[in-house]
């Protein structure tokens, strides 16, 4: 028996990140081929005829998993029964920008949002922010969202896949290691220039990542930094535009992930439980385990001095980017 479309809502479905996505969702690679699903695109109205375009282009490919689409520039009506909402919708951080002043502009969009998908998607619905501040921009979605009540707020999630996969492709170029054999890495925190992306306990088919890389300093002089600023330095080299195809990548991981399971921790912004003394609701990066469409933090990972001090110094940001929209929660 064929089984039941499953609807999944984008928002900023004319924007760059939605175009390196939409077409994969469509093709089944996020949900398995065997999975209908719906669009629902979301747009400003000033998009909408470029959004017409995308949907064209999305019926061109006559995807067979493509159950149907629309868009709409209401998000009440875009996110209406959604099960899974991806939010891309904001301004994207441009040359010399740190992603915590895009804040003023974008954070309002999300206590919208967050409301609207609180009132009027499915009440399982599973929630991904990726507009930057992403972890600050989830923390007022599900603000507004928790005053609504009616869905889990737990399943309000930030994207720091991204980090994770670039964490992984270093540590095999270093290591000359597949991708697939590292398991057990983890980026803690926010995804901004605070992330610490650790591989203390990371293993490659059954060897510690630590020993085959040898060289501390590595860690601390290259591999962190690297991770953390990369989104910059991409911004740099494409001569002001952010990431779009690793993004859209790393969201569509994200979402698999969760929904279908992994066999291996996962790094996944998600409301703490005051785990790893994070502060309850904050949105962080902590290692996560995923089965059956649930997902749960990862307990017992030991946090050495460097360690808690990057997670306290990511902590804080997300405390100080809190303070700065305080109006809108
Ligand atoms: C990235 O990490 O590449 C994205 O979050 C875009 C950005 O502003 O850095």
């Amino acid at each position: 028996m064929p089984k039941a479309p499953i609807r999944v809502a984008v928002s900023g479905a004319a924007g760059k990140i939605a175009y390196n996505l939409l077409y994969r969702i469509a093709s089944g690679e996020m949900l398995g081929k065997d999975q209908p699903v719906i669009l629902q695109l979301l747009e400003l109205p000033e998009m909408l005829p470029a959004t017409k375009g995308v949907m064209m282009e999305l019926e061109d490919c006559a995807y067979p998993s493509l159950a149907g689409m629309f868009m709409s520039a209401d998000p009440n009506e875009g996110f209406k029964d959604a099960e899974i909402c991806i939010l891309l919708g904001s301004r994207p951080r441009g040359a010399g920008m740190d992603r915590a002043s895009l804040l003023t502009v974008n954070g309002e969009i999300f206590a919208v949002h967050g409301k609207s998908i609180a009132e009027s998607a499915n009440p399982d619905v599973k929630v991904l922010v990726v507009g930057n501040p992403c972890n600050t921009n989830a923390y007022i979605a599900r603000n507004a969202a928790k005053k609504v009540g009616r869905i889990n707020a737990a399943n309000i999630h930030s994207m720091l896949r991204l980090d994770y996969n670039r964490s992984l492709w270093q540590l095999s170029a270093k290591t000359g290691r597949p991708i697939e054999s590292f398991r057990k890495l983890v980026v803690w925190g926010n995804h901004s220039d605070t992330m610490y992306s650790d591989y203390r306990h990371c293993e490659s088919n059954g060897d510690a990542v630590e020993k085959l890389i040898g060289d501390a300093s590595w860690k601390f002089d290259y591999f962190v930094p690297t991770i953390a600023k990369r989104g910059s330095v991409i911004i740099d080299a494409r001569g002001g535009l952010s990431s779009a195809a690793s993004a859209a990548n790393a969201a569509l991981n994200h979402v698999r992930d969760w929904v279908i399971g992994r066999d291996d921790w996962v790094t996944m912004g998600v409301p703490s439980d005051g785990s790893y003394g994070i502060e309850e609701g904050f949105i962080f990066g902590f290692p996560c385990e995923c089965k059956n469409g649930n997902y749960k933090i990862v307990q017992g990972v030991e946090i050495d001095e460097f360690s808690r001090a990057k997670l306290d110094t990511s902590l804080n940001e997300l405390r100080k980017e809190a303070a700065t929209v305080k109006h809108l929660l």
